[in-house]
């Protein structure tokens, strides 16, 4: 008997506090989200459609259309004469032929190596794209989720990139579909401030141990909240979406953990299989 009635005092406890939370909050800042009206949640390519071809690569990100995704995840740094490139370490050596630091080449060098090759021989065309050959082929069209790596080993990479989403029209998310991430919350902050109109979002680890009052602040310049699958309740996506921020999850990797995110009311989803994730939400929704 005494266990039941624990079990039902946790199970009250629990329900009101799901029901405390405001279902519709006031966002804080002024960029309108890029994706309404698309079916939540988004289904968001990893680093490109990543499992088919290698990562960061044009390949990749043509696959990922190709494959029906909803959003392009990739990664950004600089190289040593200050372009943007797409490419996740910060050393060359997994994802090209070559051997050594990004920001310790140039734009030149970097474009001599191959990108392709170490996923496999029939991808040895692939070069490491620059951000603005990614911007010139799919923005507007296709909406692109850029994360900025390592801001602080790259001084003036906001501003750089701020003046390439202006010189192209692409600053305001809500006509781009671009949303920019990080984990470096004063880099996002100091984009939002170059960049009113864009979409920001604040990648974490541990989204669980983020307070109310920490969220609060975080939403004034935050459209998103970008957590690790791991240790993530359906009660921190809620904390989070009553904040005003909404979440896309990183990064799912098999049908058990794609189906407990969709449940937990995740807003985006990202996944090197975009195709796996399409089936999945069709099959559920049957
Ligand atoms: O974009 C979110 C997620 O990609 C962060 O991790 O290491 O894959 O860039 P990583
Ligand atoms: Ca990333």
């Amino acid at each position: 008997m005494k266990p039941f009635i624990i079990r039902s005092v946790s199970v009250i406890l629990i329900a009101s506090m799901l029901f405390s939370i405001p279902a519709h909050p006031e966002a804080a800042n002024a960029a309108a989200d890029p994706m309404s009206g698309t079916d939540k949640p988004l289904i968001i390519a990893h680093r490109g459609a990543s499992l088919f071809a290698p990562e960061n690569t044009m390949a990749a990100f043509h696959k990922a259309v190709e494959m029906d995704a909803d959003m392009i995840e990739l990664d950004v740094r600089l190289t040593k004469d200050g372009i943007p490139v797409v490419i996740h370490d910060p050393k060359v050596n997994r994802t090209t032929s070559g051997r050594g630091k990004v920001s310790g080449m140039t734009y030149k060098q970097l474009r001599e190596l191959d990108a392709g090759k170490h996923f496999r021989q029939a991808f040895a065309a692939e070069r490491i794209p620059s951000l603005a050959e990614v911007l010139d082929t799919f923005s507007p069209g296709t909406p692109l989720l850029i994360e900025l790596k390592d801001p602080k080993q790259s001084p003036g990479i906001e501003e750089i990139i701020a003046g390439m989403l202006k010189k192209r029209r692409l600053d305001n998310s809500a006509v781009s579909g671009i949303v920019v991430q990080s984990f470096d919350r004063s880099s996002m902050q100091k984009l939002k401030v170059l960049l009113p109109r864009l979409s920001i979002g604040l990648l974490v680890t541990r989204a669980g141990k983020l307070k109310k009052s920490e969220l609060k602040k975080i939403s004034q310049y935050a459209d998103y909240i970008n957590p690790s699958r791991k240790g993530l309740s359906t009660w921190t996506i809620r904390l989070i979406q009553s904040s005003g921020m909404q979440v896309y999850v990183w990064d799912i990797r098999s049908e058990r953990q794609a189906v407990a995110v969709i449940k937990a009311g995740a807003d985006g989803i990202m996944t090197k299989d975009p195709e796996f994730l399409r089936s999945l939400k069709t099959r559920l929704a049957d």
